[in-house]
């Protein structure tokens, strides 16, 4: 058999396990796993010392997001770029629905807005925001189409996104009887508007009162009434960007009562804390949920380390310092969201594996595996698999880099992470077998990524989930 490409010396890493073996690729797949593969008329790539990857799946972002009177700053080129240096391969996009538009307006606007530029391989999720009988009926259609999975936001009243629980509960019971995924933003609306309000009246208007104006229990209590219409509706469910200590216990429960309900935690929520409000430049950490209080932020680590939480993803959704001073007078008006999918893979290993919150399987589980699972990506991809594409990582546990902005790929003038340096990261990136980044240089093309079109969800997915691993 003749290979494109062998990887020599490494150390393979899946989701359950840590092999050393050489790896072969032939056009965009991976075609061998073995001892001493031939070499002859391959390209070598010496991997001793390092991991190799599946590449990573971001499940959540938002390229060219129109959203709070701005839209967000990373375009499909330039946000996968970032992905991919970051050792991504495949993002997963929040189409958004504009109200009056049909879901099948919405799918080919985000498509339109993707080829040609994405760099990576992407897939959608449609975000629904004006619910009508056609809109419903046209669910089944999108699921056949590949765009499996649906967002609905139970906040963001004043930005025309809020969806009320009698809509949520409608297309919950739609996405039940044809194999769809509801993805929910879960915070309480009217606490936080009620603690909004109140500060605004008295005169606090800086970014740490938009943290304060959402307390942990504006998300405990969406996420648990959340819970409760998914289960009455029989559909399974899956909180996006969840935050709070309050929200995994909450999770949790429902799991043990063996209710379809998935969670995601996002990077940052792993690394910071809300002390951050009080920075000059707290309004660049604005985001929603805002980041919580130390004793959140250990447990979603264990949340992750006893695969309660299935997923990180980046809600990459970043703005500049110049589009974040839209709300210099009033904390409402900051567009909420951070940069972050060029650092999943970073932050679980600095901060989580070399620290062992988790294992190294577990990192492949939360980056790659499971979204691939959920999100009806896999075995093609998620893996190390013969047969798979070819998305691999080469990841250097050694490397150490500095997260600042001129560091990272994203169009944003500045970084959140600019004062950490993290030991660890992805030298070379792969995607379908064309390297798209090798130290830290992005060397793939324009337009290069392709459109996968997702398999509906199954239950039996879910439960592919791997069972929670101790460590
Ligand atoms: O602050 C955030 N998360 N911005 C993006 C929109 C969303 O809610 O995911
Ligand atoms: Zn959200
Ligand atoms: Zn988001």
């Amino acid at each position: 058999m003749k290979f494109d490409v062998v990887f020599q010396n490494g150390t393979l890493v899946t989701a359950t396990e840590t092999i050393d073996a050489d790896l072969g690729i032939s056009g965009e797949k991976i075609t061998a796993i073995g001892q001493n593969l031939p070499k002859e008329g391959a390209k070598i790539i010496n991997a001793r010392g390092k991991y190799l990857l599946p590449g990573g799946i971001d499940a959540h972002t938002h390229m060219e997001f129109p959203f709070m009177a701005t839209t967000s700053a990373d375009d499909f080129e330039s946000g996968t770029t970032a992905a991919a240096c970051g050792g991504i391969t495949t993002i997963i996009d929040f189409a958004l629905q504009k109200s009056g538009e049909t879901l099948e307006q919405t799918a080919k606007a985000w498509r339109k807005k993707a080829d040609g530029k994405v760099v990576i391989d992407y897939g959608l999720h449609m975000i629904i925001r004006d619910l009508n009988d056609r809109v419903l009926a046209e669910m089944k259609e999108m699921i056949g189409q590949g765009i499996t999975s649906f967002k609905l936001f139970m906040t963001y009243r004043k930005e025309g996104l809020l969806l009320d629980d009698g809509a949520i509960f409608r297309v919950m019971e739609e996405a039940a009887q044809h194999h769809g995924l509801i993805g929910l933003h879960c915070e309480n609306n009217d606490l936080i508007e009620c603690l909004m309000s109140r500060y605004l009246k008295e005169g606090r208007k800086e970014p740490k009162y938009f943290a304060r104006s959402k307390p942990p229990v504006v998300e405990g209590e969406a996420v648990h009434r959340a819970i409760r219409l998914a289960e009455y509706s029989g559909c399974p469910m899956y909180v996006v960007h969840m935050s709070t200590e309050m929200g995994a216990e909450t999770i949790c429960e429902a799991q043990h009562s063996h209710l379809p309900v998935y969670a995601e935690t996002c990077p940052h929520y792993l690394v910071f804390t809300d002390d951050v409000y009080n920075r000059p430049d707290g309004a660049n950490f604005v985001m929603s949920p805002p980041i919580k209080k130390r004793e959140d932020q250990e447990a979603l680590w264990k949340g992750l380390a006893k695969g309660e939480i299935k997923t990180v993803g980046s809600d990459h959704c970043c703005f500049t310092s110049e589009q974040k001073k839209l709300g210099k007078e009033d904390f409402t008006k900051i567009p909420n969201g951070v940069a972050g999918t060029e650092l999943i893979i970073p932050v679980l290993y600095h901060f989580g594996v070399s620290k062992n919150r988790i294992t190294l399987n577990q990192m492949v589980q939360a980056s790659s595996y499971n979204p691939a699972r959920l999100f009806g990506l896999y075995p093609k991809k998620g893996t190390l698999a013969v047969g798979s594409d070819a998305d691999i990582v080469v990841f250097d546990p050694e490397k150490e880099i500095r997260l600042t902005r001129e560091n990272l790929h994203s169009k944003i003038d500045h970084s959140i992470y600019e004062a950490h340096t993290v030991k660890g990261y992805p030298v070379m990136t792969f995607s379908r077998g064309k390297l798209v980044q090798e130290n830290g240089k992005f060397t793939g093309e324009k337009g290069h990524g392709k459109y996968q079109v997702r398999n509906p969800f199954k239950e039996s997915e879910g439960k592919q989930l791997l069972a929670p691993a101790l460590v």
